[in-house]
Order: structure tokens, then sequence, then C-alpha cells
């Protein structure tokens, strides 16, 4: 099964449509609860980043019998320390973000946290892409 979403850059009520459509159909298919939790967690945090850090982007979402690989590419200024990027409590959140109750700098490591693999690639000035996979049976 093949899921595809579309996100704007500033639309904060518009973060979250994926991971909630994602979660009915992963209850659909008997995913474990938990499992599930996991995954949601994981493209939410994803969802918002593209919303709180960049001009727009896509989420594709795979599903097949042992897991979901989820790829979110965004149009953006990208990462310039990826590593950096995913110290807890690293924000570069601008004062708007940060009023709408985001950029805490824990999005990142949630996702790590959540995730059985996290890849990111980004290019400066272009955008990032963040691939997300989790195995329904650990
Ligand atoms: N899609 C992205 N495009 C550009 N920069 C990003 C993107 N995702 C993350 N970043 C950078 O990595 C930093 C850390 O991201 P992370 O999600 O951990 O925290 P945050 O989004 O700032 O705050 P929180 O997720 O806790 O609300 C961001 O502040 C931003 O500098
Ligand atoms: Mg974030």
């Amino acid at each position: 099964m093949n899921f595809n979403f579309k996100i704007n850059g500033g639309d904060f009520s518009g973060a979250g449509r994926a991971s909630s459509d994602i979660k009915k159909v992963l209850k659909k298919l008997n995913v474990h609860p938990k499992i599930i939790k996991r995954i949601v967690v994981a493209l939410y945090e994803a969802e918002v980043n593209v919303v709180a850090h960049a001009k727009k982007g896509s989420i594709n979402a795979e599903i097949d019998s042992e897991k979901i690989r989820i790829t979110v590419v965004d149009e953006g200024p990208g990462i310039p320390d990826i590593k950096k990027a995913m110290t807890e409590g690293f924000s570069t959140a601008s004062s708007k973000v940060r009023e709408m109750g985001f950029g805490a700098g824990m999005g990142l490591p949630n996702m790590k946290k959540n995730a059985d693999v996290l890849n990111i690639k980004s290019n400066v000035g272009s955008g990032t892409m963040v691939e997300l996979i989790t195995f329904f049976k650990s």
C-alpha cells in the first residue's frame, strides 16, 4: 500500500493530517498499538518539522506485511549540521514557531527513539529528506 500527502510550510493546523490518516490505516491492519504509537509519534515530528522549518514538502508511506517506510522530502533551508540538529534541545525555531508551542529541540531525538531506522539527507539551501522505517514485529 502506498500513501502520499502534501505539507505546506507554516500550516500548523495541517500538521498531523498524515500521521492521523496513517494511524487509521495501521489500526485496520491490526498492527500492535505500541508500534502504531511509535510510528505516529515519529511521523508527526517529521510533519511538524516541515511546517516549522521548510517551505513545503511531501510524504510518502509504503506499507507491506512487515514494515512501514516513510519518506518526507521538503524544499527548504536544509540542515547544515545534522549531528548537531539531532542533539536534544538544539533548535533554530523562530519566535513565531515557539509561540505555537514548538521549538524544544526534541523532534529529531524523538524520531530517533521511535523509529527502527532514521536516515536524514540534507542539502543546505535546497531541502531535506527524512526516511523512517519501522518494523511491525520486533
Ligand atoms: N525539515 C527541516 N528543514 C530544515 N531544518 C530542520 C528540519 N528539521 C529539523 N531541522 C533543524 O533541526 C533542528 C532540530 O529539530 P527538532 O525537530 O529536533 O527540534 P525543533 O523542531 O526545533 O523543536 P521541536 O521538534 O521540539 O518542536 C531544528 O530547529 C532545525 O534547525
Ligand atoms: Mg521539530
